[in-house]
C-alpha cells in the first residue's frame, strides 16, 4: 500500500467503531475510506448513512477491493471467524479484541505466517498507550526483565473512587455503571479477565511466550470492601489491579491480582480510568507509559495508528517468539510458566473455612474482629487458582509486594 486511498472493511460500529470513524474523519495525514460496515442489529438507528451498513459478514469478506479489515465487535467467537477468514483471504487485519486474541493466539499466529498477512492490535492492550509496538520493536532484545501494568480502566476507576471518596464497592460500582464507566455486567472487568487477556498479549510481545488464559492466575477486585481500602490507606498504600510478567530462574512468572503499591511507585498516581505500564530492562531501568486505557476516541486513535502502520507494510515480526521456538513448531509456551512459587499476600475473609485449599506457608500477621478478618501470609501462588473465576468465594486477596521489592 502506498499513497493511494486505503479501503477499509469495518466490523462493529459501537464505542470503538464510532471512535475510529470520528478520528479517521479528522485525520489529515491518512487517506482512508470505510467502504462498508458490518453490524448485528438491523433495527438500530445509526448516526451515518444506512448505505454504509450490512448485516452479513460475507458482504465484506467477499469484496476484492479492500486493503484492510478492521474488526471491532464485542463477540470474541464471531470475531475469530471474521479475522481467520480475512487472514485466509490474504487480507491484513486490525483488531482490538483482546479476548479473541488471547484465546486464539497460537492459531492466529499460524494464520499470519501461512497467509503472509498482518494482524496488528495496538488498541487491545492499554487503549491509547502505544505499548505493544514498543515492546515488540524497541525492547526487542533479551534484556527486558519485567512488565507490570494497570490495564483495566474500569477497575482503576472503581478503586480510585473508593479510596478518594471513602465509599464502598457496590455504591461506586452502581454509580460507575450508571455513568458509563462500567458495563451492566462488569464480571469480565472486575474479576480481572480483561486484564488477564491483556497480560497474555503483553507476555507474547515482552518475552515471546504464548500462554493460554486458563494457565494464568487472575484474581480481581469483585470482593473488595472499604475495610481493605482503609488497611491500605493506614499504611500509606493504594490498591491497584496489576497484570504482571517477569523472568525468574529461566522461566516466567505471569499473573494478575490486586497489589498494594507505595507512594514512590510510578503506578500509585495512575488513577481513575487511566492505565499505566511499567517495563524494566537490564540497562534501560524502569520506564512507565501512562494514558487513557479505553474509550471511544483513545481506542479509535490506536486503531487508526495500526491502519496507518499497515500503509508502510508494518507487521509484528514476533522476533522474540521466533527466536524462542527456533524454527520449531512448538509455539505454545506453557512449559515456561512457573506458578509454583511463594508470594506474600493479604487475605481478607469472613470464615477461616473459606481459606481451605490455599497452601499457607507462614502467617506473619493475623487480625480478627466482629466484622472482618485478615491474615498477611506467604502462600503458594498455584493454590490460589481455586479462587480464579470463583463466583461463590467472597475472599479478597491482595499481593503485599510486587517485583520491585523482591
Ligand atoms: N470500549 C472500549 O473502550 C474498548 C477499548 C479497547 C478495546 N475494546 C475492544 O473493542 C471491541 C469493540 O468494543 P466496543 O466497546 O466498541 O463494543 P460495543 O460498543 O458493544 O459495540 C460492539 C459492536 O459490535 C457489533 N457486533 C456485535 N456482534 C456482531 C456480529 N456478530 N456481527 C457484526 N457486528 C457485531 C455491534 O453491532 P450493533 O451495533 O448492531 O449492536 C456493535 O456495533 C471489543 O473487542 C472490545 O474488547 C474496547
Amino acid at each position: 500500500m502506498s499513497e493511494k486511498e486505503i479501503s477499509i472493511g469495518l466490523f462493529g460500529f459501537g464505542c470503538v467503531g464510532q471512535g475510529l470513524y470520528d478520528v479517521l474523519n479528522q485525520s489529515q495525514s491518512l487517506k482512508a475510506n470505510i467502504e462498508k460496515i458490518c453490524v448485528k442489529d438491523s433495527s438500530k438507528k445509526r448516526k451515518i448513512a444506512m448505505s454504509y451498513f450490512t448485516y452479513e459478514r460475507e458482504d465484506i469478506l467477499r469484496r476484492n477491493n479492500l486493503d484492510v479489515i478492521v474488526e471491532l465487535i464485542d463477540d470474541a467467537a464471531e470475531a475469530f471467524k471474521i479475522v481467520s477468514a480475512a487472514l485466509n483471504n490474504g487480507l491484513n487485519v486490525v483488531s482490538a479484541n483482546k479476548k479473541m486474541l488471547a484465546e486464539n493466539f497460537e492459531e492466529l499466529y499460524r494464520l499470519q505466517i501461512k497467509n503472509n498477512a498482518a494482524l496488528i492490535y495496538e488498541g487491545s492492550a492499554g487503549g491509547s498507550i502505544p505499548i505493544i509496538r514498543n515492546l515488540e520493536e524497541y525492547y526487542d532484545n533479551e534484556l527486558l526483565s519485567s512488565f507490570r501494568g494497570i490495564l483495566n480502566g474500569t477497575c482503576n476507576y472503581i478503586l480510585s473512587r473508593m479510596e478518594l471518596e471513602s465509599k464502598g464497592y457496590q455504591e461506586i460500582l452502581s454509580d460507575a455503571q450508571s455513568n458509563g464507566f462500567a458495563e451492566s455486567n462488569p464480571w469480565l472487568d472486575v474479576a480481572a479477565y480483561d486484564t488477564l487477556y491483556k497480560t497474555i498479549l503483553l507476555t507474547v510481545h515482552s518475552f515471546g511466550v504464548v500462554l493460554k488464559p486458563e494457565m494464568v492466575l487472575n484474581l480481581g477486585i469483585q470482593n473488595i470492601t472499604f475495610d481493605d481500602i482503609v488497611y491500605a490507606r493506614e499504611k500509606g498504600l493504594r490498591i491497584k489491579l496489576l497484570g504482571m510478567g517477569y523472568k525468574s530462574n529461566g522461566g516466567f512468572h505471569v499473573y494478575v491480582m490486586p497489589h498494594f503499591v507505595e507512594k514512590t511507585d510510578e503506578l500509585y498516581n495512575v488513577i481513575y480510568e487511566y492505565n499505566g505500564v511499567e517495563v524494566e530492562g537490564a540497562f534501560s531501568c524502569k520506564q512507565t507509559f501512562v494514558g487513557k486505557g479505553a474509550g471511544s476516541h483513545p481506542t479509535g486513535s490506536a486503531v487508526l495508528s495500526d491502519i496507518s502502520a499497515l500503509t508502510y507494510n508494518y507487521k509484528y515480526a514476533y522476533k522474540k517468539l521466533k527466536k524462542r521456538i527456533n524454527g520449531s513448531d512448538q509455539i505454545a509456551g506453557g512449559h515456561l510458566l512457573d506458578n509454583d512459587f511463594s508470594i506474600r499476600v493479604y487475605i481478607r475473609f469472613k470464615d477461616k473455612a473459606e481459606l481451605k485449599g490455599i497452601e499457607i506457608i507462614s502467617i506473619e500477621e493475623e487480625y480478627r474482629s466482629s466484622h472482618t478478618n485478615y491474615i498477611v501470609a506467604r502462600v503458594n501462588l498455584r493454590s490460589l487458582f481455586m479462587l480464579k473465576g470463583n463466583k461463590e468465594s467472597k475472599v479478597f486477596v491482595c499481593a503485599m509486594e510486587s517485583i520491585r521489592e523482591s
